[in-house]
């Protein structure tokens, strides 16, 4: 299979230029790997949630939503295996000071051995034997820091929906098979973090928990398997550029009887890499919070007369790492046809573009800056749309199709004769001439979800 291009690089230079993404406290030198959405990436990213919390919260009735606090008891990070086993074994070199994961495969020979090379200043012998290092970021709860107020920041949203199973099942009385969905912040101290917001040590969670008979989890895994591929298909994902990846024995996470990922194409070296991960955890959660916090979490199914503990099957997708797929998957660069300059055009799907519709006046006189004043305040009250009268006509096309805004709107000389005004599409260049009156309803039809 062909190699998609490396495009990173020119993203995160266009992503600052035009507004989506910062490096966060830059002012300062940066803060390592953590990012800030700017204007348009905040947009950006909340038409990715939304698409999100409509797919999966609002066309069905089996799942519920929920916004749990991020933080919680410390015992739920003992029963859920975190302090325990959420952890990388890492490896120092004595020499350069410089820390690897001890599975890196740029490290030759063994570490803590005499033969063991470390990667980045090349001396033999100085790499540490590997120590575990665990991922959670720690903090104290009131205030005197010590041990017995400890707390973490979450490195999962999924944790609030167990200890909510009960409290959202019995208030909304619903019968299992049935789910709850939230999206929220989730922290990690990754060790090698990286590739811009692939990576991050702060990032966003979109997680799913559908609480199953057991016996029926790998008929709903299967069905969550196929129904969160699609949706990133619907998201404009390139369908070449997806597949799923089945994990090894050796791959699965301490809760998952079994785990496929989402992989999208990012290009370059990164290559196929996890969007989504979609788990069958067994009872693994219920049961360990059960024990831990000596509650009862069974289900009573009354038609059978009968307790159990659901399984769960998970469904759990990176707000930011959809946000980075979406960019890659949409940036072009373009020759223009009877131009010398090409074009750069993010051909984001509607939906997702921050700016819907640009609207120009040809010329800053003749009435065309009022008429498009007037029309830009109409269409706001629809969609996010931004108005522009500087600079040439073609260099204002261009910043739109740099930002993935799909439509543009020019008042020109016949628009004062006649109401009409021109729409432009981004990704044919095509121009139509449409009654100014109706250009709302077009647009709104043609962004759909
Ligand atoms: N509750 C299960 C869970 O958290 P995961 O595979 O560790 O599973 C799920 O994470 C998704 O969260 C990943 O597929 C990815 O999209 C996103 N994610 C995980 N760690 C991340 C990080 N450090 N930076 C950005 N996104 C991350």
């Amino acid at each position: 299979m062909p190699n998609q291009p490396d495009v990173l690089e020119k993203l995160v230079s266009l992503c600052k230029r035009r507004g989506f993404i910062f490096q966060s406290s830059e002012i300062y030198g940066g803060t390592g790997s953590v990012w800030d959405y700017g204007p348009l990436g905040v947009e950006l990213k909340k038409n990715i949630k939304d698409r999100w919390w409509n797919a999966m919260v609002r066309a069905r009735d089996d799942i519920e939503g929920l916004d749990a606090a991020i933080l919680m008891h410390p015992r739920v990070w003992e029963a859920s295996g975190h302090v325990a086993t959420f952890t990388d074994p890492l490896v120092d070199c004595s020499n350069c000071k410089k820390r690897f994961r001890a599975d890196d495969p740029k490290i030759k020979g063994t570490p803590g051995q005499p033969d063991g090379q470390c990667p980045a200043c090349g001396m033999k012998g100085t790499l540490s034997e590997p120590r575990m290092f665990n991922l959670m970021f720690k903090t104290f709860m009131g205030p005197v820091e010590e041990s017995a107020s400890v707390v973490y920041l979450r490195p999962e949203t999924a944790q609030g929906i167990y200890v909510n199973f009960l409290n959202v099942q019995q208030s909304t009385r619903q019968k299992v098979p049935f789910g709850i969905a939230q999206i929220g912040k989730a922290f990690r101290n990754e060790i090698t973090p990286g590739n811009f917001i692939f990576r991050t040590r702060e990032f966003e969670q979109m997680e799913m928990q559908f609480f199953v008979e057991p016996g029926t989890d790998m008929h709903w895994f299967d069905y969550w398997k196929e129904q969160r591929m699609e949706w990133h298909k619907s998201l404009g994902l390139d369908p070449a550029r997806l597949l799923f990846h089945e994990h090894t024995k050796q791959e699965l996470a301490h809760y998952a009887r079994a785990a496929f990922d989402v992989q999208f194409d990012f290009g370059g070296t990164l290559d196929f890499q996890e969007i989504e991960g979609v788990h069958n955890r067994g009872d693994f959660d219920l049961a360990r919070h059960q024990e831990y916090s000596g509650k009862k979490l069974e289900y009573f199914d009354q038609p059978n007369n009968k307790r159990f503990l659901p399984y769960v099957v998970e469904t759990s997708v990176g707000a930011d790492r959809t946000a980075l797929a979406v960019l890659v998957n949409a940036y072009k660069e373009e020759k223009v046809e009877g131009e010398d300059e090409g074009r750069t055009v993010l051909a984001l799907h509607p939906s997702l573009a921050p700016i819907k519709a640009g609207v120009f006046p040809l010329v800053k006189k003749d009435g065309m800056p009022e008429f498009a004043e007037k029309l830009t305040k109409e269409l706001r009250k629809s969609f996010p749309v931004f108005y522009d009268e500087s600079g040439a006509i073609g260099r204002r096309y261009r910043r739109q199709d740099e930002v993935g805004t799909p439509y543009c709107i020019t008042v020109d000389g016949q628009t004062i004769a006649d109401g009409t005004v021109t729409i432009r599409n981004r990704d044919t260049l095509q121009q139509e001439r449409v009654a100014a009156e109706h250009v709302g309803e077009i647009i709104k039809a043609r962004i759909g979800s």
